[in-house]
């Protein structure tokens, strides 16, 4: 091999290593997983940065009401509601409701008795509350999601039930992992426990976020051997929660 090609071979591959480091924030490892290439994910990474810097999760709704989410999201969660089939769905961080009534929405037809939890500080959700549909599925509970009279009375609610839960409420790591550790032991068997936001703290969005439900979640997962990351829920590619679909395998 020729010195000249030698080195054009050595500055290739460095392009290639930066490229792929720059590329492999969590909702990258999608794309790794579906096998495609790192010029692909280059342009996944910068999309879904686009995407969440447009504030496009403002302009969404469901039937009307505001959901603050992404299309995707929302069609992977409406997956899995009708894989599970839950007999509750708890929510933390309720907003104006729209995702709740999402998945009213969905798991009402698939699970006749089906009921979703969602916790909030505040009630915002007048809108969403006019349906018939919101009355007869939603119970709204108010204060904070780690109050432990909340938890007790959630966790006395779902007691034998099958469970899948999804967080929303303040996104910093501590707040995140304290949900974490209060709600994870309630998720059933192959259900799953959906952190939202991880995209959060530069992955690849909000830089400057600091530590947040990502960064909750690698910690949780140190210590926690009943949950694994279910990257194959990233497989639209657009998701504001790399490595936030976490299964419970045991
Ligand atoms: C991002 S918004 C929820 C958006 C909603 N899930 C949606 O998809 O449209 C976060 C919500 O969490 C609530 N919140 C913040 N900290 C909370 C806490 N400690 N306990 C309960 N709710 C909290 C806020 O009042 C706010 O409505």
């Amino acid at each position: 091999m020729s010195a000249v090609s030698f080195i054009k071979r050595i500055l290739t591959q460095a392009v290639h290593n930066t490229t792929d480091r720059i590329a492999n924030f969590g909702v990258n490892l999608a794309a790794h997983h579906l096998g495609k290439r790192i010029e692909d994910r280059v342009v996944i990474h910068k999309f879904n940065k686009i995407y969440y810097d447009f504030e496009l999760f403002e302009k969404m709704g469901w039937l009307g009401v505001k959901t603050g989410q992404n299309p995707c999201d929302n069609w992977v969660m409406q997956e899995i509601i009708t894989e599970v089939k839950p007999d509750f769905i708890i929510e933390t961080g309720t907003g104006e409701g729209g995702t709740t009534l999402f998945y009213a929405t969905v798991l009402s037809q698939v699970n006749e008795l089906g009921k979703i939890l969602t916790i909030d500080l505040v009630p915002q959700f007048g809108k969403a509350s006019k349906f018939k549909l919101f009355q007869e599925r939603v119970e709204f509970i108010q204060g904070s999601t780690t109050s432990p009279k909340i938890v007790e009375a959630v966790t006395q609610r779902v007691k034998g039930k099958k469970v899948l839960i999804t967080l929303d409420s303040k996104h910093t790591k501590e707040n995140v992992l304290n949900e974490i550790k209060c709600y994870a032991p309630l998720v059933s068997r192959d259900s799953y426990l959906v952190v939202q936001d991880t995209n959060a703290n530069g992955h690849p969005v909000l830089p400057d976020f600091g530590p947040g439900p990502y960064e909750a979640v690698q910690e949780f997962l140190k210590t926690d051997k009943n949950f694994v990351i279910d990257h194959n829920r990233e497989k639209f590619l657009l998701t504001f929660y790399p490595s936030g679909y976490l299964k419970r395998i045991k």
